[in-house]
């Protein structure tokens, strides 16, 4: 199997497997606990169908839209996710290019494997700075006056991970960062010696952008749940989410949003945008999915904010459906880092290609012109 085989998203998965040692496979592919909400995040969607018409003469759509400030082509990109350089020796670099040609934003995590001024003298693409709230508040002011100056448009906090989710793969596989060499890694990096080789000799691994702040995760092996549960805030409040909101001033989005209540609360401390995400089903085991929340927090507040709906999205139907029922765009996180462990940048170009395909073809098959004639008179809920 290799790159031609890749058709949709679960062959990009396979193909991932394939590539990669598989603990670093398994903390991208996992949840936490059940993996009930990591497997509902996308079964959500089919309890919704989609309601096309016909004859409307929809042969050029226009897919574009305008998200966080950014006009991005498609209403789809990338969400930031940790520690590109483990999936792909070329990291966040390979994403970020490959967003760019794909016309869309990509984001960068506070633990990303490639520093955020690096990644802004590369691509003067749209590009989002994610920000994990950790306990050294200085921390949190450097992140967002670097970020600035690195060239960043828009700024998003990750707010369900104030303690690590239960990640029982990771703890059956040792997953550290960097990977540590154990018997049983050590047979499974023996077997992928493509990625050990690349990985290894493709310079040092790094948590490039809080490296100057902690050697943890970057020269003292750490298993992720350990150093978010050592590093992150777990007292993080409403007020520090304001004063980050303030403090950067401009577009911004709290990551992690499901209830009315604090979409709510969003606006009310001067955010851009909601991304409706249960953190790809990693946090909270049990928590409804984003789609399944998305109606409802669309009508109380989205005259008002944007709702990105982040979560389970692995075909174009998907974003069609989050569209109709008023998200303004869709995030991918793990259905990136699969292509991205697949086959680095031309991987993630790749599906970034056929979901945007997907997305077009279903928008003429829906006879829908722009992404504005979808709405909630295009799908319908089954009971069952
Ligand atoms: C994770 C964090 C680091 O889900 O975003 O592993």
């Amino acid at each position: 199997m290799n790159l031609k085989d890749c058709h949709n998203v679960e062959d990009f998965r396979k193909l991932a497997k394939k590539k990669l040692p598989s603990p670093i496979f398994h903390y991208i592919d996992g949840g936490s606990d059940d993996e009930v909400t990591l497997k509902r995040n996308t079964d959500s969607f089919s309890k919704c169908d989609l309601i096309p018409n016909v004859l409307t003469g929809a042969s050029n759509v226009d897919l574009s839209t305008t998200v966080l400030g950014q006009k991005i082509d498609f209403p789809l990109f990338l969400a930031a996710t940790a520690m590109h350089r483990l999936y792909h020796h070329h990291g966040e670099r390979a994403t970020a290019r490959a967003a760019e040609k794909m016309g869309t934003m990509f984001g960068i995590s506070t633990m990303a494997t490639t520093s955020m001024e690096e990644i802004g003298n590369l691509t003067d693409g749209p590009k989002l700075f994610q920000l994990y709230i950790h306990k050294d508040k200085g921390l949190t002011d450097n992140l967002i006056e670097r970020s600035r100056k690195a060239g960043f448009n828009s700024m998003c906090l990750t707010v369900d991970a104030a303690v690590a989710g239960n990640r029982e793969r990771d703890r059956r596989t040792g997953f550290t960062t960097p990977p540590r060499l154990t018997l049983s890694s050590l047979l499974s990096f023996a077997l992928h010696p493509n990625w050990t080789f690349n990985h290894f000799f493709s310079g040092k691994f790094m948590l490039a952008n809080i490296i100057h702040m902690t050697e943890k995760g970057t020269s003292i092996d750490k298993s992720v749940i350990d150093y978010i549960n050592e590093q992150f805030d777990p007292a993080m409040n409403w007020k520090d989410a304001e004063y980050c909101v303030k403090k950067w001033n401009g577009p911004f989005a709290l990551k992690g949003v499901m209830s009315v209540e604090d979409a709510k609360k969003a606006i009310d401390i001067g955010c851009t945008a909601v991304m409706i995400s249960n953190h790809g089903g990693r946090q909270l085991d049990g928590s409804r999915a984003p789609f399944d929340q998305l109606a409802e927090i669309v009508d109380a507040v989205g005259d008002k904010i944007e709702v990105i709906l982040d979560g389970g999205v692995r075909r174009g139907t998907h974003v069609l459906k989050a569209l109709a029922l008023g998200a303004k765009a869709c995030s991918l996180g793990k259905a990136y880092l699969f292509a991205l462990g697949a086959a680095g940048q031309q991987g993630v170009e790749a599906l970034l290609q056929k979901m945007k395909a997907e997305i077009n073809r279903d928008m003429i098959l829906m006879g829908c012109k722009s992404v504005k004639d979808l709405n909630r008179s295009k799908v319908a809920f089954r009971k069952n």
